[in-house]
């Protein structure tokens, strides 16, 4: 398995993670997707990660895992210039598909039970779902941003 290729020069960086999660295995799919398509690194917010099997490409060999305490921390450490993008469902968010993903972002995912706070929300620059009545496994809804990113930069 090899890492996406071909990306733009101008394409920027991003990093995803996830707030207080409660399945590990969530975080391994989810660093393995990240690492195929093309992120800087991931993160954990609230609790430490163990390896997993379910990253079989040992993606913590190719792109690096940060872990914050808390999101003030998170939010303290951001790269310089870089925009926070909440993925959760709700009216207010803009469907994926309009989205125009900035070049430089941070995707926040919510947890396994409750997702994201509006008062974290509320403190990211955008707000974006993906369609469908129920919430999708939060690593398949990462992959699938990310996806939507790399599509988006590279037709
Ligand atoms: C399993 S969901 C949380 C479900 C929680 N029980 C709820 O009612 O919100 C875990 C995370 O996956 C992401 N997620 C799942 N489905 C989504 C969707 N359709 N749009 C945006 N984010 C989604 C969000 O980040 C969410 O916080």
């Amino acid at each position: 398995m090899s890492r996406v290729k071909n990306i733009k020069d101008d394409y920027g960086f991003f990093g995803i993670g996830i707030i207080n999660n409660t399945d590990e295995i969530n975080i391994g799919t989810l660093w393995r997707s990240a690492f195929i398509l093309g992120a800087s690194f991931i993160f954990t917010v609230g609790k430490k990660y163990k390896l997993e099997g379910s990253d079989v490409t040992k993606s913590w060999t190719k792109i690096p895992l940060y872990h914050y305490q808390t999101f003030d921390e998170l939010k303290q450490n951001l790269p310089f210039s870089t925009q926070l993008v909440a993925v959760e469902m709700g009216d207010e968010a803009m469907p994926l598909g309009e989205y125009t993903h900035p070049d430089r972002a941070v995707y926040l995912l919510g947890n396994e039970i409750s997702g994201l706070s509006d008062q974290i929300v509320s403190q990211c620059q955008s707000l974006i779902k993906l369609p469908g009545e129920y919430s999708l496994n939060v690593a398949v809804t990462g992959s699938i941003v990310m996806y939507d990113r790399f599509n988006k930069n590279n037709s």
